[in-house]
């Protein structure tokens, strides 16, 4: 709607997870060193928690992106409920097995099998399993046998899990406690601060913009911008993309704190 009006090449503010436009905000940059080493040093079982709409998708992906793809092979699985042998199917099915070659039973050997030929290879098989908090106790117990597949040497799947606050909370239940031994790498993402919710804005929009420094935030608007987000990434897009809404109406490229809260007014009318 406003694009043209601000000059942008494209939606500074789209919630799908993009990695053009990540901001390496000091704990995302943190995290993705984490996820690097531990994928380096084959550490085999990875996971990354974080606050909803934090970055934690963006992150894996960017990470994806950055793997020599000659080398890695991954799968990437949402997690929903489903039974060990559809699990394995689903691994399966994602690094490309022939559909043919798909058993019926034994799907555990299967996958071993599968793995060691790529191995052999010279693949690095990574299995990637999003929004992990909605993961059954049974599921993660399956994904713990998983994580056992090896030879002498070494694992032969790397798995990575991403969740939300409730995951961590889930992993030190008791009953998950051998799953949680295996845990390698563990990164909580943190929310932005003040100045990295200015910077992250700056950023997306720098991305986009024709002319450097336009549109302009104010510091009020940023201000209001972190006390109603709280630094978390997603809910400052719909936020800018609704106040950029309110200053393309008044035709002017300064955002103010009132088109902050002309914006916020107009998300709480829908959600209410
Ligand atoms: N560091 C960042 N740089 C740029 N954009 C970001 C960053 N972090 C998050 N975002 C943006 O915020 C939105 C939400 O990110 P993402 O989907 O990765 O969050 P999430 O933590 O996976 O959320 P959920 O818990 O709902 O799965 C996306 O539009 C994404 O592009
Ligand atoms: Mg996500």
């Amino acid at each position: 709607m406003y694009q043209q009006f601000f000059g942008f090449s494209e939606h500074p503010f789209n919630i799908t997870p993009d990695p053009k436009f990540l901001y390496l905000s000091p704990a995302h940059r943190e995290a993705l060193s984490h996820l690097r080493y531990g994928i380096e040093q084959r550490k085999g079982f990875l996971v990354i928690t974080g606050e909803v709409g934090c970055g934690k998708t963006l992150l894996c992906r960017t990470l994806l992106q950055s793997l020599d793809n000659s080398i890695f092979e991954s799968a990437w699985l949402y997690s929903c409920q489903m039974s060990t042998e559809q699990l394995i199917r689903s691994v399966l099915k994602e690094l490309e097995m022939p559909i043919t070659k798909l058993p019926e039973h034994d799907h555990l050997d299967a996958l071993n099998d599968f793995l060691l030929s790529k191995i052999k290879k010279g693949k690095e098989i990574l299995l990637i399993i999003d929004e992990a908090q909605n993961l059954s106790y049974d599921l993660l117990e399956s994904i713990r046998l998983l994580s056992n597949l090896e030879t002498e040497q070494r694992k032969l799947l790397q798995i990575l899990l991403l969740g939300q606050p409730e995951f961590k909370f889930k992993l030190n239940q008791s009953q998950l406690r051998q799953l949680k031994q295996r845990i390698l790498v563990y990164y909580e993402l943190t929310t932005l601060s003040l100045e990295e919710t200015k910077n992250y804005i700056n950023h997306r929009l720098s991305l986009v913009s024709k002319q450097a420094g336009f549109p302009k935030f104010t510091y009020g608007a940023f201000k209001r911008i972190y006390k109603y987000t709280r630094g978390i990434p997603r809910v400052i897009n719909h936020l800018c993309d609704k106040a950029l809404i309110s200053a393309y109406a008044r035709l002017t490229n300064k955002i103010e704190k009132k088109d902050i809260c002309n914006a916020i007014e107009d998300i709480e009318r829908l959600s209410t």
